[in-house]
């Protein structure tokens, strides 16, 4: 198989993350005979500067003819102030749209080694094994009007959370796709006791779901939902939620697993194109530290090799490898404890790239005697 992918590393540790993911790539590219071409783009505070716009027209004529993207990150102190139009966070959410990406699924998986590695009790951890959908082209990101003004005097400030019904039913209906092909159980998030975009919210995931009769749902407040999520998250499998909400909450269950440098995410669209990215920030005070934790980039890769590839295969080996170096008892430093082994990130990679070498070999020899 050949693929084109765009790589949009971004800011901070988004290359250094990004670059230990297309070196997981490339090995199963070699081993399994796929070839992946790389399109380097810019995007983010990089691209400002370079090109004073967070997102160039050929960025995203890159991303558009490509078969995947993958993210790095983007965002800086560097750009803190710059006016919205020059925010490195607008590059993103411009290609976010211009690529119609509504769907932004983030799995939040509990690897056993790294059951103490959280803050949270182990009984608690166990069994936890959820998905957050999150919509990601509506509400308050997009809302408009939008911005300051100066009036009597003073100044002043709107956001608007805005949804159309078809918004909401097409990420809706997502969602319970999902929930069928897993634990058949989806929690509509919202806070419907307060605003009126959460009541059509609410209405439309009751009406989508005559269409899913085995998938079970639930509606639940964002408020108790910040809290069930830590008292009690595996009572949760697959998550709805509109663009903020699912901003918020995808921080706070990225605990679950660790912490925020485990969590992948694909962001889906109607067209095909679709985004891979780590759920984490730039997070500039690591950055060419090679300390940053490469994981939630590498499961990114893997999400890509399942949803836009179909290399289920590749991307299992992928998810294995990940587990038995954490099962050696490796990890990077977000996650030490104790006197825990910490792994710079390339030494990481290495011994990531090191089992998907083994392991094939391994395969390779059963193979030979079935
Ligand atoms: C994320 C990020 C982005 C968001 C920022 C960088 C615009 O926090 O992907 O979760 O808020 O969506
Ligand atoms: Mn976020």
């Amino acid at each position: 198989m050949k693929k084109q992918i765009a790589v949009l590393p971004g800011d901070g540790i988004g290359k250094e993350v990004t670059n230990a993911a297309l070196e997981v790539l490339l090995t199963i590219g070699a081993q399994y005979n796929h070839e992946f071409e790389f399109h380097f783009a810019a995007v983010g505070g990089g691209a400002i500067d370079q090109y004073n716009t967070p997102l160039p027209e050929e960025s995203l004529n890159t991303c558009m003819q490509a078969d995947a993207v993958l993210f790095g990150a983007v965002g800086g102190p560097k750009w803190d102030s710059n006016p919205s139009h020059l925010r490195p966070e607008t590059g993103l959410l411009q290609l976010r749209k211009k690529l119609q990406l509504y769907a932004n699924i983030r799995p939040v998986h509990v690897f056993p080694a790294l059951v103490n590695s959280t803050p949270l009790k182990e009984q608690i951890i166990k069994g936890v094994d959820l998905v957050i959908v999150r919509e990601l082209l509506g509400g308050l990101y997009y809302g408009k009007p939008s911005g300051r003004s100066f009036e009597n005097e003073q100044e002043q400030v709107v956001d608007t959370l805005f949804y159309k019904r078809t918004e909401i039913e097409r990420i809706v209906e997502a969602a319970f796709q999902l929930a069928q092909k897993r634990r058949k159980k989806l929690t509509s998030i919202d806070k419907a006791n307060v605003l009126s975009s959460s009541q059509l919210w609410r209405e439309v995931a009751e009406s989508v779901s005559g269409k899913y009769p085995e998938v079970e749902l639930n509606h639940m407040l964002v408020d108790n939902a910040a809290m069930q999520l830590i008292i009690n998250p595996s009572q949760f499998d697959v998550i709805v939620t509109e663009n903020m909400f699912g901003d918020i909450l995808s921080d706070e269950s990225s605990i679950l697993g660790g912490s925020l440098g485990m969590l992948p995410s694909a962001s889906l669209s109607k067209s095909g194109v679709h985004l891979y990215e780590p759920a984490h920030g730039s997070a500039p005070d690591i950055m060419g530290k090679n300390i940053a934790n490469p994981v939630a980039a590498i499961l990114s890769v893997a999400m890509m090799l399942r949803t836009s590839f179909q290399l289920n295969k590749e991307a299992e080996t992928i998810d294995k490898a990940v587990h038995e170096v954490f099962e050696a008892g490796y990890v990077t430093r977000d996650l030490a404890k104790g006197n825990q082994p910490v792994l710079s990130t390339n030494k990481f990679v290495s011994e990531i790239k090191e089992r998907l070498i083994r392991n094939q070999a391994i395969n390779n020899i059963m193979n030979a005697y079935e």
